[in-house]
C-alpha cells in the first residue's frame, strides 16, 4: 500500500492560489538517497518562477512538466530512512539541504511536503546551533553567496557564460552588495565581512539597523539616493537584484575590479566593462552537501545569521507566496511542516 503524506501540490501554473495543500504519495528513495521528514522548507525566487510557469522566459524555454508537482528546494528536517549505498547519515539525524537544483529546476524538487527524497551528496548535518526554521531558510541563499564569493565547488557548464565563475579575494577589499537585505544579500554581506572586506550594503532604508547589526560598514538607501552616485573605488559589486540598469554599477568599480551578477539576464555592459578592465561574471547555484557542511559551521558559531522575514504553516503556502511576491522582504520566508 502506498504511504501518504501532506504536501503542497501544483496542478497547473498560475498565481499563489494554485498551491494546493493535499494528500500525496510519500516519495520512494533510490540508492544513494535518504528520505527526510521535513520540519521546515524555505522559499526562494525559483519556486515562484516555476509556480508561474517561467512566464518571463521565451515560450520555447518554458517548462511543460508532468502535474501534479511539488515545488521547493530548501529543507531542514530529520532522516526518516536511508537507501543503500549511503554512509554518514542515519535515521534520526537532523539534516538540511538544497534538493536537486538545478537538476529539477523545471519540475520541482519536492520540498513543500512532509517528506522529501534527497541525494546523500546534497545533504549536510543541520547546524546544531540554529533551529529547523533558520536552517531551512539558508540552503539556496547560502550556497549562492558561497559559490559566488568563496568557492564555486563544481565544474559543471555555466549556463550564463562560456567560462567558469571564479570568486575573487576579499580580504582588505571594498565590496558593495546590492539587494543586501534579501535572502542572498544578507548572507553575502556577512560572508564578505567574515572574509575581511569592508562592506557597503544597498537596500531600502527600513533595513538599515539590521544591516549594520550584520556588519555592514555603510548602508545606502536606494529609495533616497542612487548607489552609483555615492559609492566609488569599489573592488567588487555583488548585485543580488538584477533587472534593468545593472551596468550602472560599472561606474563605482575600480579598474581591475569585478561585477558579479546573481541575476544576469538583461545585462548589456560587457563591452564597457572590458574597456574598463572590469570582470563581469555570474553562475547558477548548484546543490552541494559538502559546502553546506562547511558553511554550516559559520551558522553554528553565529558568525553568519539567517534572518527570518516570516513563517507560515505548510498548509498556508499560498499566503507565503503572496508575501514572497511583495517588495521589502527582510531575510527569508519559511514554511513550517511539523
Ligand atoms: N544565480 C543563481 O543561481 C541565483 C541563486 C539565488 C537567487 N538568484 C536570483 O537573485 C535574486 C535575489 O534572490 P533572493 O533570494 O535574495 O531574493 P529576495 O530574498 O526576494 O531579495 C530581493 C531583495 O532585493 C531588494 N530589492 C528589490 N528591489 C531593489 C532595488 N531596486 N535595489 C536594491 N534592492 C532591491 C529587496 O528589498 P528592499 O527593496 O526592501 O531593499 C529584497 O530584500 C533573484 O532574482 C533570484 O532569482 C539567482
Amino acid at each position: 500500500m502506498t504511504e501518504m503524506m501532506k504536501a503542497v501540490r501544483l496542478h497547473e501554473f498560475g498565481g499563489p492560489e494554485v498551491l494546493r495543500y493535499e494528500d500525496a504519495p510519500r516519495p520512494a528513495i533510490a540508492a544513494g538517497e535518504v528520505l527526510v521528514r521535513v520540519h521546515a522548507a524555505g522559499i526562494n525566487p525559483p519556486d515562484l518562477y516555476l509556480r508561474d510557469g517561467y512566464r518571463a522566459l521565451p515560450p520555447e524555454w518554458q517548462p511543460s512538466p508532468a502535474f501534479p508537482l511539488i515545488l521547493g528546494t530548501d529543507i531542514s528536517g530529520v532522516v526518516a530512512s536511508v537507501g543503500t549505498d549511503v554512509s554518514g547519515f542515519g535515521v534520526g539525524d537532523a539534516v538540511y539541504a538544497m534538493v536537486r537544483f538545478p537538476d529539477d529546476l523545471m519540475k520541482g524538487s519536492g520540498a513543500y511536503a512532509q517528506h522529501v527524497r534527497v541525494a546523500a551528496s546534497e545533504l549536510a548535518p543541520k547546524p546544531a546551533g540554529i533551529d529547523h526554521i533558520r536552517a531551512a531558510g539558508s540552503p539556496m541563499s547560502l550556497l549562492t553567496a558561497w559559490q559566488f564569493l568563496v568557492d564555486l565547488g563544481h565544474d559543471a557548464p555555466n549556463p550564463f557564460q562560456s567560462f567558469s565563475h571564479v570568486p575573487v579575494p576579499l580580504h582588505g577589499k571594498t565590496v558593495l552588495v546590492n539587494g543586501a537585505a534579501g535572502g542572498v544579500g544578507h548572507l553575502a554581506v556577512q560572508i564578505a565581512k567574515w572574509k575581511g572586506a569592508r562592506v557597503i550594503a544597498v537596500a531600502s532604508g527600513r533595513h538599515e539597523a539590521l544591516l549594520r547589526d550584520l556588519g555592514a560598514d555603510e548602508v545606502v538607501d536606494y529609495t533616497k539616493v542612487a548607489a552609483e552616485t555615492v559609492a566609488s573605488d569599489v573592488d567588487l559589486v555583488l548585485d543580488a537584484v538584477g533587472g534593468a540598469n545593472m551596468d550602472r554599477f560599472l561606474d563605482v568599480i575600480k579598474p581591475g575590479g569585478a561585477l558579479f551578477l546573481v541575476n544576469p539576464l538583461g545585462f548589456s555592459g560587457h563591452d564597457e566593462a572590458a574597456g574598463r578592465k572590469i570582470t563581469v561574471s555570474s553562475t547558477q547555484v548548484r546543490s552541494n552537501g559538502a559546502q553546506l557542511r562547511q558553511a554550516g559551521r559559520l551558522l553554528d558559531d553565529g558568525i553568519v545569521r539567517v534572518v527570518i522575514d516570516s513563517t507560515y504553516p505548510l498548509a498556508e503556502a499560498s499566503a507565503a507566496h503572496q508575501r514572497a511576491s511583495e517588495k521589502s522582504i527582510q531575510g527569508k520566508i519559511v514554511l513550517v511542516a511539523a
